[in-house]
């Protein structure tokens, strides 16, 4: 379409600029301290929905962090895309190892960098900006409800509720999401799924006190080397996870399907170089794309206890403590899952020490297919602006209000994602390339008109 080129050719400057002033904002959704900065992102969302051709955009309260919501109808009678996507942001630590503000955005080699470049700022703003291109050329070809939170960092406690309470107002055909990554502008391609995720933490309590490790050293159970051990023993030497019954639900993938996603393009010695590491890990018996697409993993966040001061301490800790994720896959469940590993932590859990284990949020696995209009829709979209047919390929993170959109509203979901997976999301220097930026804006309104036609 030409009247899109011509639009967003002559706003481009602007597409970015508005975009590097969405990334000022620190909206760090986990840290409190910056609230009213989380909140001033949202009303800087709704101001964008609204001049960007939405016919009414609304900031939503919620327990947490608000929703912003907007909406533009053309005609009832046709379909309709629920846009979803995030404006919350990853905390910047270790901001040491930032060679620029992460909310300070500059431009180097083409890529913007900044917390949020990329997960999710600049891939939600895509359709905003898509938004606007259509509305502003009069060519939006189907109805648009978009749907931007500001939790999802945090595990989108209260996204189920509102989605609960406004099952009329979000009633859609599909929902649309760019906050997945492709494999590269050369190999463009889509995630048909997500991992799921449990999430736990353990507290594991030695002698009533903090003792010197010289007078009771070698006579108490040290709560750190114990906890390192009871870490250690829940994956053996195949790399397999040792928790019994982890693996009875996981779903294996046929032969047919195991080839065609090892078909993917895959480097293991870039992959390993770009790492910096000599050799990658994990389970037998499958390759790096099937461990990160298909098999369930348990790792640890963090691990902390006794004295990390600076200097030596000589100190036999009262307690060790650590953050443990495993990434769930069809047709595991994070409750199922959870109560398995507190119960299995718990047993393993030696005479000398107590344990208290806890479970965060979790979030279930989702696999979309990849034989629906919608996906096809997003397979042409892809090809009329990279000229190559997207590789289907499966996706090892997380986005658990994704399982929630097809139970309480029965809609199923497209991950058109425009990232990559060296964007350094969650990382210091987190960036975004222009050009993925632009070719987003460029694709998303295609979606809309092919899904628009008739199947
Ligand atoms: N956008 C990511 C998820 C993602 C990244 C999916 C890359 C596929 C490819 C999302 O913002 C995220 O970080 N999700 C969290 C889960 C959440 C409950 C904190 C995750 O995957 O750790
Ligand atoms: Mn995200
Ligand atoms: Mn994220």
């Amino acid at each position: 379409m030409q009247a899109w080129k011509d639009y967003q050719d002559q706003n481009k400057d602007r597409f970015l600029e508005e975009l590097l002033d969405l990334l000022r904002i620190p909206s760090v959704s986990a840290d409190s301290k910056y609230k009213n900065d989380v909140a001033r992102c949202a009303d800087a969302v709704k101001e964008h929905l609204l001049k960007a051709g939405c016919d009414a955009a609304e900031v939503c309260t919620t327990a947490g962090h608000p929703i912003v919501y907007g909406e533009k109808i053309v005609d009832p009678s046709l379909p309709t895309v629920l846009v979803y996507g995030h404006y919350d942001v990853q905390p910047a630590d270790p901001i040491d190892l930032w060679t620029s503000g992460p909310f300070e955005p500059v431009i180097k080699d083409g890529k913007i960098y900044a917390r949020g470049a990329c997960d999710d700022k600049g891939q939600m703003f895509m359709h905003i900006k898509a938004l606007e291109v259509m509305a502003k050329t009069n060519t939006l070809p189907c109805n648009v409800k978009i749907m931007i939170e500001g939790e999802e960092e945090v595990g989108s406690s209260n996204l189920g509720k509102f989605l609960e309470d406004n099952k009329e107002k979000l009633k859609a055909d599909i929902v649309l999401v760019s906050d997945t990554s492709m494999i590269s502008m050369e190999h463009p391609s889509i995630e048909s799924g997500l991992r799921g995720l449990a999430y736990m933490e353990v507290e594991v309590t030695g002698p009533n006190r903090d003792l010197h490790s010289g007078v009771y050293g070698g006579a108490v159970a040290n709560p750190i080397n114990i906890l390192c051990k009871m870490i250690a023993s829940m994956h053996d030497e195949n790399n397999h996870i040792t928790i019994p019954g982890f693996y009875d639900k996981v779903a294996d993938l046929t032969e047919t399907e195991r080839k065609a996603l090892n078909n993917a393009p895959f480097e293991l010695d870039e992959y390993q170089e770009e790492l910096g590491i000599k050799e990658v890990w994990g389970e037998k018996g499958y390759t790096t794309l099937e461990r990160t697409g298909t098999r369930p993993t348990l790792d640890v966040n963090g691990i902390w206890g006794g004295y990390t001061g600076e200097g030596a301490k000589t100190v036999l800790p009262s307690k060790a403590f650590a953050k443990i994720s495993m990434r769930l896959v069809p047709h595991q469940t994070s409750d199922e899952i959870s109560n398995m590993f507190a119960k299995h932590f718990e047993s393993i859990a030696p005479a000398n020490v107590q344990v208290k284990v806890t479970a965060h949020h979790g979030g279930e696995p989702v696999v979309t297919p990849t034989d629906s209009h919608a996906y096809k829709a997003a397979e042409k979209a892809i090809r009329t602006t990279f000229g190559k047919d997207p590789i289907p390929t499966r996706g090892g993170g997380s986005i658990p209000i994704v399982a929630l959109f097809e139970k309480t509203l029965g809609l199923k979901t497209v991950l058109l994602g425009f990232g990559l997976d060296n964007d350094n999301i969650h990382s210091p220097n987190e960036k975004y390339d222009v050009a993925n930026y632009y070719k987003g804006i460029e694709t998303i309104p295609y979606f809309h008109k092919f899904f628009a036609e008739k199947e």
